[in-house]
């Protein structure tokens, strides 16, 4: 019997309307759009407006539109995952808001936390679902409301992220298309660079921990940089090597959107030229699980049927990975 692939079958995304841009940022701490222009590549971000409104707001716009545009009765899906770091709430997981939000009823649902690899996570684990050949229709979602934890204040962290969202459509695949390969990594002692001090079971929320600003993200940016910088870069070359990718055989890299310079070194390590690798943190930031499929959704139109796709990204934890995907389906053919 041949091995069952799971294949993405249609996404979609979905940004905020407020764009909190660097000009307004110069205006909140002491910064300048030069700066975080050299620094990040990031000119402005996409911010969630509004009272009561979280990341399963973003969620829930993003499955809509991918159940709308993939012709999919919300009751054929068996199963819904959802990448965040920031969920309504600590429970119950994300992913079931947006299910009863849109309607979804026969599936289960859970969450996936592996910071800004979380996306590709889910998407591996998604996949192993499908080919069980239990599964037929699994949705990923990659979001979050970065800004809720995010200290305005600060000017470390507050000029890098912003809110989006984004879920892809998994089914099994009719044809070689597919995930092929994937590469996954953790090292939990990074957790000390890049981590939420308070809100967990160790530190619960007191009046000390909000006072202390313990509740957004705190990041020592060099060390988070250099191990970035490596990982992502020898984790995509090793996606390559295994399946014996030259950088001629490949059509996109979708790299997670933390700082041009990463996403930068990595081109250069597979060999790849600028117009293959798909950038667009200059004007979204680094909305964490968001960024891929941000990316894949924008770049839908130019994605083709058999195309060879790296996927990859390093976050919090440290987490980090790579996946090796050919493209199912001729994106120009499909609404946007
Ligand atoms: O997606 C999750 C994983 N996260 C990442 O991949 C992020 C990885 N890290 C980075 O992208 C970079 O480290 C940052 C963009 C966060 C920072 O860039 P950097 O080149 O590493 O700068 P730095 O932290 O070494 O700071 C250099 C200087 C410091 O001043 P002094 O100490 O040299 O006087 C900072 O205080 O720049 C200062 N600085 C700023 N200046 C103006 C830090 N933030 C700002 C700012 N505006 N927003």
């Amino acid at each position: 019997m041949t091995k069952i692939r799971a294949a993405i079958k249609g996404i979609h995304a979905w940004a905020p309307e407020y764009v909190l841009t660097n000009k307004e940022l110069e205006k909140m701490v002491d910064t300048t759009d030069e700066w975080i222009m050299t620094r990040t590549g990031i000119k402005e971000r996409h911010i969630l407006k509004g009272e009561g409104k979280g990341t399963s707001d973003i969620g829930t716009e993003a499955v809509k539109g991918l159940l709308k545009k993939t012709n999919t009765n919300p009751d054929d899906i068996d199963l819904v995952i959802c990448a965040t770091v920031t969920p309504d709430m600590v429970y119950p997981a994300t992913a079931n808001i947006i299910s009863d939000k849109v309607g979804i009823k026969n599936a289960f649902s859970f969450d996936i936390n592996a910071a800004c690899s979380g996306f590709l996570y889910s998407l591996v684990t998604a996949s192993q679902f499908i080919e069980t050949g239990k599964y037929k229709k699994v949705i990923v979602v990659g979001a979050d409301k970065m800004s809720s934890v995010v200290d305005y204040t600060d000017r470390t962290t507050c000029v890098l992220f912003g809110d989006a969202g984004g879920a892809v459509l998994l089914e099994p695949s009719e044809d070689e298309n597919g995930i092929i390969d994937s590469r996954l990594y953790t090292d939990g002692s990074g957790r000390v660079h890049l981590h939420q001090k308070a809100g967990g079971s160790v530190r619960p929320a007191s009046h000390e921990t909000v006072d202390n600003k313990e509740h957004f993200v705190y990041q020592e940016g060099q060390p988070v940089f250099k191990f970035a910088v490596t990982r992502m870069a020898d984790v995509s070359v090793e996606i390559m090597e295994r399946n014996n990718l030259k950088s001629e055989d490949i059509s996109w890299l979708v790299p997670h959107q933390a700082n041009m310079r990463i996403i930068d070194a990595t081109a250069r390590r597979m060999g790849l030229e600028k117009e293959k690798v798909m950038i667009n943190i200059e004007r979204y930031g680094n909305t964490t699980n968001g960024t891929i499929p941000m990316c894949l959704h924008e770049w839908q139109d130019q994605l083709k049927k058999g195309d060879n796709l790296v996927l990859a990204a390093f976050g919090g934890g440290f987490t980090w990975g790579a996946i090796y995907l050919k493209w199912a389906f001729d994106g120009k053919a499909v609404a946007k």
